[in-house]
Formats: structure tokens, sequence, C-alpha cells
């Protein structure tokens, strides 16, 4: 009774009030609506040759039986006359694990490191499934370019609930100390960013003053006035790159779209760094079989593949104002943290995890902010790599560094 009443009432809705809804027009713009590439269980199932491509029917089922038969796949009624429950990725899966749509995100999720709800990794009370991070009657096509876009939520995220951020300055660390603080946050229905769909779940928004284990907030590591972030966010629009020789030097010092003039100070997806780590996959932080979801890692232990898809530290031209990032000592593999051995050293080697996103630390002996990641005060294990006790506490006299 209680189903066919759901089915009377979403049949009604289906049929009667489709007009009214404010998300019509979205629907009929959407990749799910379209008449050509949307929608169409008729590969899965035959009995749904008759309904057109884009076609609400492929989902709603708003008849227990077509063709005298349960549809394929078999189960339910689900809420919404659904074939399936969206609390699993079950649904969704049916379509995006490479057939009948190409590009096999189902399988993604189940990769090393992933959203993926059918695991236990989950800290604290939070999860993720498709519908957390996409809106099946609005999303389109239109996946976001890496730099070209900046931070801008694409198509693909269109109509997706998430929070809004507004940072102030954190108060001035003392010497040896960092002080970050936690932005205040503004529920949206609709994001405009990127990083307010990823905020919602990775800050205290989600889980309050303290991380679940192995995470840290990065809502306050991507404070725009901290001395160093990636510039995912910013504190008004049209802020500058902080580096002034990354500026200066960007069509050397970056790579690919990094490097176009067109996209200086451009800002960055979330996953421009955290997708999956194979050639030509489907965009976004499904999963990956590389650590944290990480587009690349290594060689051994280092994320130097990761830094290297943007940067070009130690090719010729762009040399960076360090010289001595061309010197052998301080390469893979003599030294063995790559770039972590000075930039955003993690906790492995004595920091935090997640510096890599943002920092807001001031040396100890010198008082100087440890702009640029140069974090190296945490770093205890550098010694092991022959460089210097003396080196590692301060870069002070670092021959060719500025004093750091
Ligand atoms: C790609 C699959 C898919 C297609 C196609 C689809 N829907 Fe949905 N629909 C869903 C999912 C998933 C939910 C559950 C939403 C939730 O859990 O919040 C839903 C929920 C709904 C709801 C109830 C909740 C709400 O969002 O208002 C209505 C009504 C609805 N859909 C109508 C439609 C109509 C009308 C169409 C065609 C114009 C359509 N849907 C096409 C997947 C789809
Ligand atoms: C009945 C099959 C079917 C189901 C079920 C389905 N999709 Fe799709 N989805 C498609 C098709 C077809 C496209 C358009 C593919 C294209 O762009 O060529 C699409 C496109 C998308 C897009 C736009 C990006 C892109 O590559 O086109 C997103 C995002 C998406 N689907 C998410 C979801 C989510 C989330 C669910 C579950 C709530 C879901 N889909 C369920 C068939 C399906
Ligand atoms: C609805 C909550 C939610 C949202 C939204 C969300 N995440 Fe997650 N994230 C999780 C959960 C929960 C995990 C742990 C893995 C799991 O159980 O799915 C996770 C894991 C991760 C990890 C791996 C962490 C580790 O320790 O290996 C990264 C990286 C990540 N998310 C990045 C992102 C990015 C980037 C976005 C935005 C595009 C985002 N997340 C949006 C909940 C969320
Ligand atoms: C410049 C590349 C880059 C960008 C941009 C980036 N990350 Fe990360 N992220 C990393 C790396 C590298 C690690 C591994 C951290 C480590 O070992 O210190 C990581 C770790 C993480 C982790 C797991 C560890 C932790 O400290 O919580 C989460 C969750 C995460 N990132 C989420 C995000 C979110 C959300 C965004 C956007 C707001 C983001 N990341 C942007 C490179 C990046
Ligand atoms: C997806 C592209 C991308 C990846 C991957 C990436 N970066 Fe960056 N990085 C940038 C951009 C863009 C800037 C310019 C930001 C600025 O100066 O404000 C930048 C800035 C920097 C700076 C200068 C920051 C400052 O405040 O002066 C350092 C140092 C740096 N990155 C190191 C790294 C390291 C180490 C990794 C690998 C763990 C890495 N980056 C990965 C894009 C990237
Ligand atoms: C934690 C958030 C999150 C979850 C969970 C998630 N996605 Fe995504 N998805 C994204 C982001 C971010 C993108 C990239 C958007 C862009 O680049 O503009 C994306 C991209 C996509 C695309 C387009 C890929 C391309 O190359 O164009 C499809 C299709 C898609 N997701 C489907 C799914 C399906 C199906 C699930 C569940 C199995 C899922 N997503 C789970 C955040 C998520
Ligand atoms: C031996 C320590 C060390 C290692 C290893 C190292 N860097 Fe640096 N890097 C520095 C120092 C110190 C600076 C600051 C130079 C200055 O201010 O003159 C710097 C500056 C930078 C800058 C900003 C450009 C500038 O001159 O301000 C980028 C980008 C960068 N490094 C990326 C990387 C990447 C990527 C790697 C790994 C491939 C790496 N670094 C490895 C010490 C190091």
């Amino acid at each position: 009774m209680k189903v066919f009443f759901a089915a009377l009432v979403l049949s009604s809705l289906l049929c009667i009030f489709l007009p009214p809804f404010a998300w019509a027009g979205d629907y009929a713009d959407s990749a799910h609506g379209d008449t050509s590439i949307g929608v169409d269980r008729s590969t899965i199932d035959t009995d749904f040759s008759n309904y057109a491509t884009g076609n609400c029917a492929h989902c709603h089922e708003q008849h227990a039986s077509l063709g005298g038969t349960e549809p394929t796949p078999t189960g339910g009624p689900d809420d919404y006359l659904l074939f399936d429950v969206t609390s699993s990725n079950t649904f969704c899966n049916t379509c995006h694990d490479g057939s009948p749509v190409t590009g096999d995100v189902a399988s993604q999720t189940t990769k090393t490191s992933g959203h993926d709800p059918a695991t236990t990794k989950t800290p604290g009370n939070i999860n993720a499934v498709c519908m957390d991070c996409h809106d099946p009657h609005a999303a389109t096509e239109v996946a976001h370019v890496e730099a070209t876009d900046g931070n801008t939520a694409s198509g693909v995220l269109k109509n997706v609930a998430g929070v809004q951020a507004t940072w102030s300055a954190p108060s001035n660390p003392s010497n040896g100390t960092e002080t970050l603080s936690a932005p205040s946050y503004t529920a949206t229905t609709a994001v405009t960013k990127e990083y307010e769909l990823c905020l919602k779940c990775h800050s205290s928004y989600a889980w309050g003053a303290t991380p679940p284990t192995g995470w840290t907030d990065q809502g306050k590591e991507f404070n725009p006035h901290n001395f160093s972030f990636h510039p995912v966010t910013e504190s008004s629009a049209g802020q500058q790159w902080n580096n002034t020789f990354i500026r200066a030097n960007q069509t050397a010092a970056m790579t690919g779209n990094w490097a176009l003039p067109a996209n200086l100070d451009a800002r960055m997806y979330c996953s421009d760094c955290h997708a999956d780590n194979t050639a030509g996959a489907p965009k976004g932080p499904h999963g990956s079989n590389a650590v944290y979801i990480l587009r690349a890692v290594g060689p051994g232990t280092t994320y130097n593949n990761l830094c290297l898809l943007c940067h070009r530290p130690e090719a010729g031209a762009a040399t960076s104002a360090f010289g001595n990032h061309t010197t052998a000592k301080h390469q893979y593999p003599s030294n063995a943290l790559g770039c972590l051995g000075c930039h955003a050293g993690n906790i492995g080697v004595g920091g935090r995890t997640g510096n890599v996103h943002g920092t807001n630390y001031r040396w100890a002996t010198s008082g100087q902010p440890a702009i640029k990641f140069l974090v190296g005060g945490y770093i205890t294990t550098l010694t092991s790599n022959s460089c210097g006790a003396a080196k590692v506490t301060g870069c002070g006299g670092h021959p060719g560094g500025k004093g750091y």
C-alpha cells in the first residue's frame, strides 16, 4: 500500500507537476537529461528502448514491471521509485562502471585510497557517496580545465551543496610556533567553487575542533592569509600568487596550463592534486592507487612526481632563485625525502601532515615567517641524508638560501 502510494505520488510529480519544477530547465540542460547523450538503460535492459534517451524513466521506475518482467537491475522499489538505493554507490555505478557510460568511476572508488563508503576507512561520522558530490538532475558533462578554469565549480558539480568560508588573518605566531585559524562557514545549496564542496567534510565544519585521526583541517590550511598556501582560495577576487619568483618567471618555472600567461594568478581545484594516478581516467577525487588520492607520487616515498606536474624547479632557465635546487645532493635519491625534505615536510619526517596545503609557521631562531612552505625546522630526519643538522635547523647560513 505504502509502495503503491509512493508510486502514485511520484507518478503524479513526474507526469503532472513537471513543468513548474524549478529544476526542469536544469534537467533539460543536464548530461542525464540530454536527448542525445543522456540516460539510456536500454543497453542494460532492452525493454527501455521504448523510452527516449534522457527520459526520467531510465532512473525512476514508474511501473513495477516493464514488458511483463521486473526491469534490470532487479530489486526494490526504492525511495523515489529509483531502481536502487542512493545511500551507497551501486545505483550510479550501474551506468558509471565503464558501460554504458565511458569512464569507469565505479572502480576508481575502490582503489588503494578513495571515497569509498563500502570500506571502514571512514573517520568521524561522515561518509561520501556519489550523491554527496553530484546532483543527478543538474550535472552537465562539462568538467573543469586545470588552471584555465581556476577554482570555479564546473558543470559536473552544478547544484551541489557545500559550505562558503570567510577567512581572517590568523594571530601572529611567536618564534618556533605555528598559528592557524578556522574560517566562519555558511552552508550553501549550490557551490560556486570546488573547495566549498570539499570543506563540507574536510574542515571543522564537519567534525569540530579535533580532526579525525590522520587528518588535518583544510579550512585552516587554505586560509589565504597564511604565510604559504597553494592557491585554492583567495582573500579577495584577483589575489596574486604569493611567490614573486614564480610570477616573474611563470612560463619557465611552471608547466602545462600553469605556464600560460593568461593563467597567471589562477586558483586551483583540490582535485588538481587529488585525482586518479592513471592517465586518461575520469577526473575528480574518486580514488587513486597512490596514497591520499594523489595524482602522482614517487620516486621512492617522495611526492616529487606530483610537484613536477606543475613545477620546473630544476630545469635550466626555470631554476629558481634558490640555485641549489640543481645540486645533486639536494635531489632524489641523494635527498631521499625529495621536495618534502625542505618544503612542507610531513609527519613522517617530523612535521604535520597537510603542510603542503598551507602553513603559518615562524622560524625559531631567525623569527622569519616560513614562506614557500619552508618548514624545514620541523624536519628531524634530514640529518641522515647527508645534510648537516646546522643546515636544517633554519636553513640559516645555507649556501644560496635567503636566510630562512
Ligand atoms: C540519473 C538518474 C536520474 C534521472 C534521469 C532522474 N532522476 Fe530524479 N532522482 C534521482 C535520484 C538519485 C534521486 C534521489 C535524490 C535524493 O536522494 O536526494 C531523485 C529524486 C527525485 C525526486 C524526489 C526528490 C527531489 O529531488 O525533488 C523527484 C520528484 C524526481 N527525482 C523527479 C525526476 C524527474 C521528473 C526526472 C526527469 C525530468 C528525473 N527525476 C530524472 C535520479 C534521477
Ligand atoms: C541509466 C544510466 C545512468 C545512471 C543510473 C546514472 N548515470 Fe550519470 N550519466 C549517464 C550518462 C549516459 C551520462 C552522459 C555521459 C556523457 O557525457 O557522454 C551521465 C553523466 C553524468 C555526469 C556528468 C559528467 C559526464 O561525464 O558526463 C555526472 C556527474 C553523473 N553522470 C553522475 C551520476 C550520478 C551521481 C549518478 C547516481 C545518482 C548517476 N550519474 C547515475 C548515465 C547514468
Ligand atoms: C560528504 C563528505 C565528503 C566530501 C564532500 C568530500 N570528502 Fe574527501 N573524504 C571523506 C571521507 C569519509 C573520506 C575517507 C574515505 C572514505 O571513507 O570514503 C575522505 C577521504 C579523502 C581523501 C583521502 C584522505 C586519506 O587519509 O587518505 C582526500 C585526499 C579527500 N577526501 C579529498 C577530498 C576532496 C578534494 C573533496 C572535494 C572535491 C572531498 N574530499 C570531498 C568525506 C568527504
Ligand atoms: C598542491 C597539491 C594539493 C592541493 C591543491 C591539495 N592537496 Fe590535499 N594533499 C596533498 C598532499 C601532497 C597530501 C599528503 C600530505 C602529507 O603527506 O603531508 C595531501 C593530503 C590531504 C588529505 C589527507 C591528510 C590530511 O592532512 O588531512 C586530505 C583530506 C586532503 N589532502 C584534502 C584536500 C582538500 C580538501 C584540498 C582542497 C581544499 C586539497 N587537499 C588540496 C596535496 C594537495
Ligand atoms: C596542480 C599544480 C601544482 C602542484 C601539483 C604543486 N604545485 Fe606548488 N604551486 C602551484 C602554483 C600555481 C603555485 C603558485 C602559488 C603562489 O605563489 O601563491 C605554487 C606554489 C608553490 C610554492 C611557492 C609558494 C610560496 O608561497 O611562495 C612552492 C614552494 C611549491 N608550490 C611547492 C610545491 C611542492 C613541494 C609540491 C609537491 C608536493 C607542489 N608545489 C605541487 C601549483 C602546484
Ligand atoms: C568527494 C566528492 C565526490 C564523490 C564522492 C564522487 N565524485 Fe564524481 N567528481 C567529483 C569531482 C570534484 C569531479 C571533477 C569535476 C571537474 O573536474 O570539474 C568529479 C567528476 C565526475 C565525473 C566526470 C568525469 C570526467 O572526466 O569528466 C563523473 C561521471 C562522476 N564524477 C561520477 C561520479 C560517480 C558515479 C560517483 C560515485 C561512484 C562519484 N562521482 C563520486 C567529486 C566526487
Ligand atoms: C635542499 C632544500 C630544497 C629542496 C630539496 C627543494 N627545494 Fe624548493 N626551495 C628551497 C628554498 C630554500 C627555496 C627558496 C629560494 C629563495 O627564496 O631564494 C625554494 C624555492 C622553491 C620554489 C619557489 C621559487 C622561488 O625561488 O621562490 C618552488 C616552486 C620550489 N622550491 C619547488 C621545489 C620542488 C618542486 C622541489 C622538488 C623537486 C624542491 N623545491 C626541492 C629549498 C629546496
